[in-house]
């Protein structure tokens, strides 16, 4: 059985003070659900130490939103996985499609950022998916698996197995579009059977595979009945403590009309 995961990607939202508030109010509305779901929160790298800080000892970790893979030094700008993990973070997202298009981050440097993270002992959330015009060129799948494949080029099986991979179309994302559950199933079936085709049955088995793109509370109990669909990578709802105290109790597998 794969442990479920419930991560809030919070983008570049809220200052400081916002977040630590945020972090506090995701504690009381998710807090129970800590010991039957991986709950992670990733904010901005400025408030990423203070939300650490608020979450110290409540079960919910904290991630990052991107990394530099390069080691500590003149790198102007960047932030590596160490530094990350000694503000607290312990998840950091990689390859997001906001960064594959805004920043033109390449497969190349997803896969540098997502070994310079493994090396750190950081989990890599390695985001996958396809634009609206690939999904209409019948394209979808083909994309998904070379995204994969590239990301997963010279990762040890060992390591490959405690990744999470995130599939957010891109067409999904902030759109209130969201895939169907069957949808969404069939990309998450094939990109666990590319992990199988990669490495081995166990690590298939293993890697733990989310769904995002306008999830709420309100269509997560459908997608999380889908066999290869672990959880989800949730933007904008997760910047509404309630909600997002839904979804979590929805991924844990309780009713999320109770939250
Ligand atoms: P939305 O949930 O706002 O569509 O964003 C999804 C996402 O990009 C999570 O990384």
């Amino acid at each position: 059985m794969r442990r479920r995961i419930a991560a809030g990607n919070w983008k570049m939202n809220m200052g400081l003070e916002a977040s630590a508030e945020l972090a506090r109010k995701v504690k009381d509305f998710t807090g129970s659900n800590a010991r039957s779901v991986d709950i992670v929160v990733c904010p901005t790298f400025l408030s990423l130490a203070d939300v650490a800080e608020e979450l110290e000892g409540s079960g919910i970790a904290v991630g990052a939103q991107d990394c530099y893979h390069g080691s500590q030094g003149a790198f102007t700008g960047e932030v590596n996985p160490e530094l990350i993990k000694d503000a607290g973070g312990a998840y950091c997202i990689v390859g997001h499609s906001e960064r594959r298009t805004l920043m033109q981050e390449a497969d190349k440097e997803v896969n540098l950022k997502a070994k310079a993270l493994i090396g750190a002992g950081i989990v890599p959330i390695i985001c996958v998916g396809e634009t609206l015009a690939e999904r209409q060129a019948l394209d979808t799948m083909n994309v998904v698996r070379g995204q994969v494949m590239r990301a997963y080029a010279g990762i040890a099986p060992e390591d490959a197995a405690g990744t999470v991979i995130a599939y957010e179309p891109v067409w999904a994302i902030g759109t209130g579009l969201n895939a169907t559950a069957d949808d969404a199933e069939a990309v998450c079936k094939a990109i666990r059977d590319v992990i199988r085709y990669i490495y081995d049955g166990p690590t298939a088995d293993s890697v733990r595979i989310l769904y995002g793109g306008s999830v709420k509370a309100d269509n997560i109990s459908g997608l999380m009945s889908e066999k290869d669909i672990d959880g989800a990578l949730v933007g904008g709802a997760s910047l509404k403590a309630a909600e997002f105290g839904k979804i979590v109790q929805a991924i844990a597998g309780k009713c999320s009309d109770e939250a």
